[in-house]
Order: C-alpha cells, then structure tokens, then sequence
C-alpha cells in the first residue's frame, strides 16, 4: 500500500542530493507528483508518466520538492514548450504537456479534490468542457518594466524575463508591445513598474500602470472565448425552474448577472461585490431597476439579508473560495438552487463539506446534482469548475 509518510527506516533525501523518479500524475499546482522510497516528491515541469533525475530543493516530513536535471525518458504528453521563455516565465507551468493531457490531468484532479474533501459524496461528473482558443486566449495582462526589459516575472523570482510576444495574450495585446515599450521608455521612470493591458467591453485596447494604490480594472474573466460557454451552462443548469429572487454573489460588473436577468425576466436581481469600481461599472450599465449592485462583502450582506426557498444564488467566489459561514447560511436559507462557480479546487472542495456537514447536523436532505470542469486558462494548471447544488425545502 502507498504511503504518504516517508518508509520506516528510510532515510530522508538531503536538500542538494539526487534521485531518479516516474512521475504519477499532476497537483494542484501545477507539479508532478512522484515517489521516492516512499516519500512524495513534488516536481515542477513536469509532464505524466516523465522518467526525470531530479535534484531536492526542500525536504520535510511528509513531502519534499526536486527540480529536474535531466529529463531521462519524456512521457508521452510532453511536448516542446509553444512558447521559447515558457520554462522560466513565470505566466504557464504547462506549456511542457500536450493540451489534451492538461484537460486529462484537470478533470482528475478536481475529481479527486472534491472526492478527497467529501467521501462518498455522489454526484454526476460530466467530462472537462475544452476552451474554444489554448492559444491567443488571455484578454487582460499585466506585464513588468525595469532597466529597458519589458515582459513577466521569472518563475519564483522578480527578475524580468523579456518578451517580444506572449502566445496565450490575444493578438489585439501583443501587438501594441512595442508601442507600450516607447511609452515607458519615453516616462523615464526608474525602478520596476507594474502595468495592467486589456481588450475593454468596446474591444479597444487599454493599458496604464497599476501601484498599490491603483491595482487597475479589477475582475474580468481573461478567456471571453470560453466565458460564452460557462455563462451558457450556468444558465442551462438554473433552468427549468421560476425563481422570486435571483442573487449574484462575487459578482464582479455582473457577468453572470445581465445574462440571468435576460433569461429571468420577471425576478430581481441583485449582485453582490466588494470592489467599487466594480460595482459602479455594473450600475453604469444597468438599464433595469429589477438589477442592483450592492457594494459589500458577502458574508456581511448574508448577516443582514437571507435568501428564500424561491430564490436563485449564483456564487462565484475568488480563489480563496467562500466561507464556513457563508456555505451554513445557504444551506439554512435552501434557496431552490446554487450555482457555485470555482476557480480553486481546494476551496470549492472543503466549501461543499462545511456545505454538507451542515446538511447532516440539521438533517437537511442536499445535493450535488453535477459538476463540470472548464478549461478557462489553457497551459497553465489553473481550472475552473461549474457544480450545481440543491436543497430540499
Ligand atoms: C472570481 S471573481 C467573479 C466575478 C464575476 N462573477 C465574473 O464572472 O466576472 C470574484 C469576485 O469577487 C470579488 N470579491 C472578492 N472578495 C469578496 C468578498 N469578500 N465579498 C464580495 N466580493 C468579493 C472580487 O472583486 C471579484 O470581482
């Protein structure tokens, strides 16, 4: 039987020493995962079933990191990298993998997270939707500058790797590269500078720099290509159904929000969202007053207003994922469905066991009718996934 603790009687691998290794499968995070007298090895760039000679970078307990020195066998899936910087830009840590592959390993490991966090838990798992562009995708960007290099920060460092293109950037972006360098360059400003590129709702393009003060536009989904489809199935799984209420919680300008209230033509809606530019954006383009915006945090505004069991909620929280709170409160509310839209794994995972944890102390009888992973950031190891929740009223 595999073990997660390093074998009895092994000795630990020292930080510096080398080992051969076959790497299992992908992490959250993007690492290859393999085996080393027993103890987990995570390695990054890594590609499935690789024969790799790695070297330790760190060394604990239960787990130990290992860059590789020498790839002895590549798996079937690696492949020569689309982009010439990928294996030091700190943007992608999947370009090494065929795309079919990153949608595999993907699918998997959402399977597994929600499984892991949640044992026995049924549910329907539909396959991994593709995204319609794995290259040319990325409609916001946000580039460095120093010292006349223009591009990305290298992978765990803030050196400047230099780029001319970037392959996952929209063309629309790249091709004002060089304008935006003569802009910076003609600023004269010394030390590093943090810039924010964009294709806007008018599909101009946009670009400024960003400080702790100003940290740009603020949440847009970067893949509009395959946003089109995530919105189609959030609203495909919220059919079949009238609701008296319909609440976008996390609801950025209301990218979910406008295409609900088209559908649901009789019910209010209102979106929920912390970030004011935000929410001034969504009430600019609001010409409904059955659509609202309130400017709060999620937890706060669930303290004061509770949905019902007519009611529709679409979360679709930031990486960190919701809260215990906030999954308690929506399972008492048992509105008549939720729509929760994830971009972490781990997070949507322990968010439905605090869900389903609290189902089973109130004896409240809920379900996870399906979830669907979506490939929004080809070549990364970044996913996002669809599930669709009900409780009994
Ligand atoms: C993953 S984005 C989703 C936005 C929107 N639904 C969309 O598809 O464009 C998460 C959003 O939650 C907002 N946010 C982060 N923390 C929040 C909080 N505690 N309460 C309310 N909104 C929050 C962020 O500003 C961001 O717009």
């Amino acid at each position: 039987m595999k073990k997660n603790l390093h074998q009895r009687g092994a000795q630990a691998p020292l930080v510096g020493s080398k080992a051969t290794v076959k790497i299992d499968k992908l992490a959250v995070g993007g690492a290859g995962v393999a085996r080393h007298e027993g103890l987990v090895v995570f390695v990054p760039l890594a590609a499935p079933d690789d024969e790799l000679l790695v070297e330790f970078t760190l060394v604990k307990k239960n787990f130990s990191e290992a860059r590789i020195l020498e790839i002895i066998k590549p798996g079937p899936a690696r492949r020569t990298p689309p982009c010439p910087v990928a294996l030091v830009c700190g943007g992608c840590n999947w370009q090494q993998i065929s795309e079919e592959e990153q949608r595999r390993q993907k699918e998997q490991i959402v399977l597994e997270t929600i499984q892991k966090f949640n044992r026995g838990l049924e549910f329907e798992y539909l396959p991994i939707q593709a995204s319609p562009r794995s290259l040319r995708y990325r409609n916001r960007i946000q580039p460095k500058y120093a010292n006349g290099r223009f591009g990305f920060f290298a992978r765990n460092s803030h050196e400047i790797v230099a780029i001319e293109d970037c392959p996952i950037t929209e063309t629309a972006l790249t091709d004002k590269f060089s304008e935006v360098k003569q802009w910076l360059q003609s600023q004269k400003k010394s030390g590093l500078q943090k810039l924010e590129m964009y294709i806007s709702e008018d599909d101009s393009v946009r670009y400024g720099l960003i400080s702790e003060e100003d940290d740009g536009v603020g949440f847009s989904q970067v893949n509009r290509f395959q946003n089109v489809d995530l919105i189609r199935t959030a609203l495909d799984w919220a059919s079949g159904e009238e609701y008296r209420h319909i609440w976008d919680l996390y609801s950025g300008a209301g990218n979910f929000t406008f295409p609900f209230a088209e559908r649901w033509t009789s019910a209010p809606i209102t979106g929920v969202e912390l970030n004011p530019k935000l929410v001034k954006r969504g009430q600019a383009k609001s010409r409904d007053s059955r659509i609202q915006f309130v400017e709060s945090d999620v937890e706060s505004f669930l303290k004061k207003t509770k949905p019902q069991s007519q009611d529709l909620v679409i979360l679709d929280p930031p990486r960190a994922g919701a809260s215990e709170y906030i999954m308690q409160a929506l399972l008492e509310a048992r509105p008549k469905k939720i729509i929760y839209i994830s971009c972490h794994p781990v997070s949507l995972a322990r968010d439905l066991q605090w869900f389903f944890k609290k189902a089973q102390e109130l004896n409240i009888k809920a379900s996870l009718r399906r979830v669907q992973a979506f490939e929004m950031f080809p070549q990364t190891d970044h996913v996002e996934t669809v599930v669709e929740l009900r409780v009994d009223s």
